[in-house]
């Protein structure tokens, strides 16, 4: 089979794929709401971006990192404009792969799921190393003592293994097997903790913002705010997680638009105040690469060390709840390519409270593993190229299924389609392209051995190109 197999391209109805879900026991608790989702959204987003990300992104671009975030969350709002409308066309769990299953065939969809593997996987690993930092600078402050290297840091970092790193993925991986009505409730608190954190940085800041501290604004000129923004990116990934929980929101054409497109816009506008205020109470180059910037825009720039300390306090919730929220969005994705049969069966297996445990299991030790022993500023350029990608097909996606299903009931429709998915495409395009080529080169050995296990594996198990369903297959025994 070569080319020529034309099972490559073998869609699910949208139809089907809703009607298999109701039909199999392997369907999710619808148990979530508008508001759970939303703050599901904003868990997801606000976290190693902005608490430790920025510092490395001012050091590309200067004050004008405020331009960078500008830029970043524009190429975010249109693709969150496509998700919304997909997430309300398609309400299943697997986001899109689901979405890719629908309308570009088996093929892209075992592609666009791969790659949502990596982003949400590698994400999972990149933010727990950034919870580490936090955790050093925390312990330090507090009682002036400081995880010895060989236990706090990864290998190429000078340590041995990144134990914190590893033991909050193992208590987040407990937490989402025991449920996820209780997932979503831990997220809920913390998502409040978080914000309040933030808006506490932004008053302490204020009273030591200088203007002067702006100039010069764009030292690296046009270049250096384009390269920032492709690194900042990662601050907004998240809001596509709410997309996952697809086949757990209690009313998913109302809802997951408004949780997708709200959260976005609320952590946009967030983020370029305390970009604002960071770069207005510290010059940029004492910010540029510090390891927990925004606690030491309050230590060095307000002299202001309770709030540095408060600061890291709120930076490690932060990211424990982008650690959960991007996990489970990983567990649905994987949910739905084994229940499909691309990955082994076995691993869609449920526990009798509804969360997939093998998958959970599974994938908590890989993260776990990645995130003992790689560091932090390569990784999330990786998960960058990897959440392009997938918003690049969304955009795709919108206008291919409007053309080829063009009735199908949608709880929501992006505004002036096909010109809005086709500026999102081409932003994610504009971004990926400011990625380094070491970046590229990963991504495409990732993605190529991607295509191999689909050849070997995937594409002789498939139920959708056997005929067949998971319901059909479990009857038959
Ligand atoms: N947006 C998430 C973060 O910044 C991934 O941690």
């Amino acid at each position: 089979m070569g080319i020529t197999d034309s099972k490559l391209f073998v869609r699910k109805p949208v139809e089907q794929l809703v009607q298999e879900t109701k039909q199999r026991g392997e369907e999710l608790k619808r148990d979530v709401g508008a508001l759970d989702l939303t703050a599901l959204g904003i868990g997801a987003i606000i976290g190693t971006g902005i608490f430790v990300i920025i510092g490395e992104a001012i050091g590309l671009s200067g004050p004008a990192i405020i331009l960078a975030f500008v830029l970043a969350g524009v190429t975010c709002i249109f693709s969150a404009l496509s998700y919304a409308e997909l997430a309300s066309t398609i309400p299943i769990s697997g986001s899109a792969y689901t979405y890719g299953y629908a309308t570009l065939g088996e093929f892209a969809a075992w592609i666009i799921g791969w790659d949502l593997l990596i982003e949400y996987g590698l994400g999972v690993a990149t933010v727990a190393v950034g919870w580490g930092e936090y955790l050093s600078a925390l312990f330090a402050d507090l009682f002036s003592f400081s995880l010895p290297d060989a236990i706090a840091l990864a290998p190429g970092e000078g340590g041995v293994v990144n134990l914190p790193a590893v033991l909050l993925i193992a208590a987040i991986t407990a937490l989402l097997i025991y449920g996820v009505r209780e997932t979503a409730r831990a997220n809920a608190i913390m998502v409040v903790i978080k914000i309040g954190i933030l808006l506490v940085f932004i008053a302490l800041g204020l009273t030591a913002f200088d203007g002067g501290n702006m100039t010069p604004f764009a030292p690296e000129g046009f270049p250096g705010i384009e390269s920032a923004a492709a690194l900042i990116f990662f601050a907004y990934i998240g809001f596509d997680a709410v997309s996952t929980s697809g086949e757990e929101a209690k009313n998913p054409g109302r809802d997951l638009p408004i949780a997708i497109v709200g959260s976005l816009v609320f952590a946009t506008i967030l983020y370029i105040i305390v970009a604002t205020v960071a770069v207005g109470t510290l010059p940029a180059d004492q910010l540029a690469g510090a390891p927990a910037p925004l606690a030491t825009a309050l230590s060095e720039g307000s002299g202001l060390q309770w709030g540095a300390t408060l600061i890291s306090f709120g930076a490690l919730i932060a990211i424990t709840s982008v650690v959960l929220t991007l996990f489970y969005g990983q567990t649905r994705v994987a949910f739905s390519m084994s229940r499909d049969g691309l990955l082994p069966r076995g691993l869609a297996k449920l526990t009798a409270r509804k969360t997939p445990i093998v998958l959970t299991l599974l994938f908590g030790a890989l993260s776990a593993v990645l995130a003992a022993l790689l560091p932090l500023s390569e990784l999330a350029e990786l998960v960058n190229i990897g959440t392009l990608f997938a918003f690049l097909i969304v955009n795709l996606g919108v206008i291919i299924l409007r053309r080829t299903q063009p009735d199908l009931k949608r709880g929501f429709r992006v505004p002036f389609s096909p010109v809005f998915p086709l500026i999102g495409a081409a932003l994610c395009i504009y971004l990926m392209t400011k990625l380094p080529i070491v970046t590229w080169e990963r991504f495409g050995i990732w993605m190529g051995i991607g295509v191999l296990i689909y050849v070997f594996y995937g594409r002789r198990h498939s139920l959708a190109r056997r005929g067949t369903t998971a319901e059909a297959e479990s009857n038959a025994g």
